[in-house]
């Protein structure tokens, strides 16, 4: 091999590798003048152009093989020192850029603490939750706990238990919505007295009946399933969805009501009167309301009565008042009475025994009374604007203790 050097090598041992490091930093300096995102792409460019396969650079050092011995090592470590000193200022380079692109994002990105925030639109509570959680909270400080039962029952829990006999006249006014298809057997038999049986009985039990499921039209089935249950003394409220075939300015197809019951050994009329006249001034947020119990029918209560309230009308709205006077009037607000015999001992219960009192009301009437809604329709149609102006927040849950009635919202 020609012991005198390459001519490319020569230049570099003569310090033309500056030849290649200007090049190189002038490429660098282009990728500075770039905008953030793109600078780090030209970066790869750079480093492939300089350090790779085809870069100026490692063509010198394939050349280096077809030195002579005696140059290969000062002109080696001269092109490596080039290399290194290239590869320093690369990453330099890269650090430098890569901290003004994090510089530009948070700048970008800085928060404004001094712009007021967006207003957050917070939901309202619906009337109707609203009142359940209210009557929940005037008998949960009397002793009452909440219980809960299917919407969808069978005749026993709805009608025959309840003391309503098959083609008993007070069905009617149930209009019962009945669910298509066959259901087997009685769930009270099952659940009652299936250990008992043996399995041909159960299997008996089990065959298809042509009773039909029903929704239920009242929750006075959740009455007879906590008595089924056998734990006295009862008491209960039990807040829930009903439903009737029948609509108007006054009815839907679904409602609510809360039923409350009390079973001890000597529960009597006085007790009712009394529990349920508590209940009106604190649901009504005054110290006395003038309330009346009026004799009436319901199959599962003996006496029965409807309790009204008094009132008077002054330009459409209603007030509470505590005196009878020509301008008042009474308003239904709830129906009760003494638990009928029949429907004790339906439920397993000895009327020698024991005897208490229920009562049922519908949560949008008392709703609508106390909160002047005129027309029951309105408060299923799930109008926004509607729920801005009736709802309540969410953030006040109604306690006998801070006052029942937050502010509307
Ligand atoms: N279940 C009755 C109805 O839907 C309401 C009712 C009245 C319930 C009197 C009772 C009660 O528990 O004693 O019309």
């Amino acid at each position: 091999m020609d012991a005198t050097l390459p001519a490319e090598l020569e230049r570099i041992r003569q310090g033309i590798g500056q030849e290649i490091r200007q090049k190189f930093r002038e490429k660098l300096d282009a990728c500075a003048q770039q905008s953030p995102e793109r600078a780090s792409l030209a970066l790869e460019e750079v480093r492939i152009d300089s350090f790779g396969k085809k870069s100026a650079l490692q063509h010198l050092l394939r050349q280096l093989g077809e030195l002579p011995s005696e140059h290969r090592n000062a002109v080696g470590s001269a092109v490596n020192l080039l290399k290194q000193e290239m590869l320093r200022e690369f990453e330099e380079t890269r650090a430098r850029l890569e901290e003004k692109a994090s510089a530009q994002l948070l700048e970008a990105e800085r928060i404004d603490s001094t712009l007021s925030e967006r207003p957050r639109r917070i939901g309202t509570l619906h009337p109707t939750g609203q009142v359940i959680e209210e009557v929940i909270a005037i008998f949960g400080d009397m002793g009452f706990r909440s219980a809960e039962g299917p919407d969808v029952e069978d005749d026993f829990h709805n009608f025959i238990a309840l003391n309503f006999p098959p083609d008993h006249p007070a069905r009617q006014m149930h209009d019962t919505f009945y669910l298509r298809g066959e259901r087997r057997g009685s769930s009270q038999k099952l659940s009652e007295e299936s250990s008992e049986e043996s399995s041909e009985e159960l299997s008996e039990e089990l065959s298809v009946s042509s009773e039909p499921w029903i929704l239920r039209t009242h929750t006075s089935p959740v009455q007879v399933r906590t008595m089924l249950r056998g734990e006295l003394p009862i008491r209960i409220i039990a807040p829930g969805r009903c439903y009737r075939s029948d609509s108007d300015q006054t009815h839907t197809p679904m409602f609510h009501q809360v039923e409350g019951l009390v079973i001890d050994e000597c529960t009597h009329f006085g007790h009712l009167k009394s529990c349920l006249s508590a209940f009106v001034r604190a649901f009504f947020e005054q110290d006395s309301v003038g309330v009346r119990f009026r004799p009436s029918y319901f199959p599962f209560t003996e006496p029965s009565a409807e309790m009204d309230i008094a009132c008077v009308r002054k330009e459409g709205a209603l007030s509470l008042v505590e005196e009878i006077s020509p301008d008042s009037e009474w308003l239904e607000i709830l129906g009760c009475g003494m638990v009928h015999p029949n429907v004790l001992q339906a439920c397993n219960l000895d009327p020698e025994k024991v005897q208490g009192f229920a009562f049922g009301m519908g949560i949008e009437r008392l709703a609508m009374l106390k909160y002047g809604i005129a027309d029951l329709r309105t408060m299923f149609e799930g109008d926004v604007a509607w729920l801005e102006h009736y709802g309540f927040s969410p953030l006040d849950a109604p306690s006998l203790l801070r006052g029942l009635r937050p502010q509307a919202c």
